[in-house]
């Protein structure tokens, strides 16, 4: 798909065909907007998307976020809403929900969360009260702000005290978590991480929260496309609400997802819809429903474990390469390696592999004050890149964080040959 002559065509009942996506007509209205457009197209396919909260989604993603479903007003739920002419928006978000629940095997579904932050709130505002208290990874560790971050509303409402993961492993420590529990009595434990690269034991974090009288919150925003396609357990049976994101390694558009049981349901729905959200945002509920479609086929299954057969051997190759590498390794598509052993610092690192057209973000290490370098394999994995293509990937981010000249027209050799929108 090229972007620059993206027109879709609709047809209006009076037989006429609309187009309301044309960059050209763009163009002639807006000439700095379209710019901004063209140039971040330019920027993403020219450059090699390393983030690991990053993707590409399809064309037909991008075709519903472009309807003009994005014009309508639907507060409320599907057969219960606050304006008129809902019809057919109901009939997407039915779509929604239901793929939603088939994908995840979930008895209920809310596609209406803003983002994964809007769905963490709406699960926290359906089962706590401000003031208590929550047992969540701690932020040093790979915490979201939303687990108790004191520039969260989080952290400001609720009472968190964090665990960690033991500095030797980097492993999440079960039994320093078992032993805050029963200490803190928490009304809630949060389960799940911006950082962990490891599967997270959700049978024993449920084991914990039974122990401790505690709902378990999955915030498995970035695993969840994982989840989706077979490649890394699912927190559903465990977890009282699950929270995640639709964008990451899900594909889908940017925006929060909840699942729950059915006797939470109404609590969650209520929870998003009053509580603290407005109109649901149709458009996107709909490039969802898509994506769910997308995420339940086989070529997403394949996705998914070819995302983690590319973590893992880009891993390698950054140990093998003198990165220290969390965990020494990965299960899922998330790696965080630090560079120090290679004499240089995470940020001096990143602003080095930004010159050379290589995209990721530093995080806090599990030790020490330091911080490392993030990546993820979700978005070169939809480009099509498979092994060798990590190993190469490997080699660039040293000689990038080497200062190597040649390294910026390496990749662009590279990223040319995997277009993430043909045409
Ligand atoms: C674990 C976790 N929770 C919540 C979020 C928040 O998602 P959003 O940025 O859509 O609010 C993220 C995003 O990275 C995340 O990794």
């Amino acid at each position: 798909m090229s972007l620059s002559t993206v027109t879709t065509e609709g047809t209006a009942s009076s037989g006429a065909s609309v187009a309301y996506t044309d960059l050209d007509a763009l163009r002639r209205q807006d000439p700095e907007l379209a710019d901004v457009l063209v140039g971040e197209v330019v920027r993403q396919s020219d450059s090699l998307q390393l983030i690991a909260a990053e993707n590409f989604t399809s064309p037909a993603v991008l075709t519903a976020l472009g309807s003009p479903l994005a014009n309508k007003y639907a507060e409320g739920y599907p057969g219960a809403r606050h304006h008129g002419g809902c019809e057919l928006v109901d009939v997407a978000e039915r779509i929604a929900v239901d793929r939603a629940k088939a994908l995840f095997g979930a008895e209920h579904a809310n596609v209406q969360p803003h983002s994964g932050s809007s769905a963490v709130l709406a699960a926290y505002a359906a089962l706590l009260r401000p003031g208590d208290t929550v047992l969540a990874m701690g932020l040093p560790y790979g915490g979201h702000l939303t687990h108790g971050s004191p520039a969260n509303f989080s952290g400001r409402w609720f009472d968190f005290v964090g665990y960690g993961v033991d500095p030797e492993s980097g492993l999440i420590d079960y039994d320093q978590v078992r032993a805050l529990a029963r200490t803190h009595r928490p009304k809630a434990i949060v389960c799940g991480s911006i950082s962990y690269p490891r599967h997270i034991d959700y049978a024993a974090f449920r084991e914990i929260a039974d122990d401790a009288g505690a709902y378990l919150i999955a915030d498995a925003a970035h695993p969840m496309g994982l989840v989706a396609g077979g490649a890394a357990p699912s927190p559903v049976p465990h977890a009282d609400v699950v929270c995640a994101t639709t964008h990451k390694v899900l594909r889908g558009p940017r925006g929060g997802l909840l699942l729950c049981g059915a006797e939470l349901a109404e609590r969650i729905d209520r929870a998003v819809f009053p509580f603290t959200q407005g109109g649901a945002q149709m458009h996107t509920i709909a490039a969802k429903a898509v994506a769910f479609g997308e995420a339940a086929t086989p070529a997403f299954t394949a996705y998914a474990h070819q995302v983690v057969i590319n973590a893992r051997m880009l891993a390698e190759g950054l140990a093998a390469a003198g990165f220290a590498i969390t965990t020494g390794g990965t299960d899922t598509h998330l790696i965080l390696a630090d560079p120090t052993p290679l004499g240089v610092d995470a940020r001096t690192a990143r602003g080095r592999l930004a010159a050379a057209g290589i995209v990721l973000d530093t995080c806090a290490l599990p030790h020490g004050d330091t911080r490392g370098l993030r990546l993820g394999t979700a978005a070169v994995t939809t480009q099509g890149m498979t092994a060798p293509d990590m190993v190469r990937i490997a080699g660039l981010l040293v000689d990038a964080v080497r200062e190597d000249p040649n390294v910026r027209e390496e990749v662009r050799e590279l990223v040319g040959r995997f277009p993430p929108y043909a045409g």
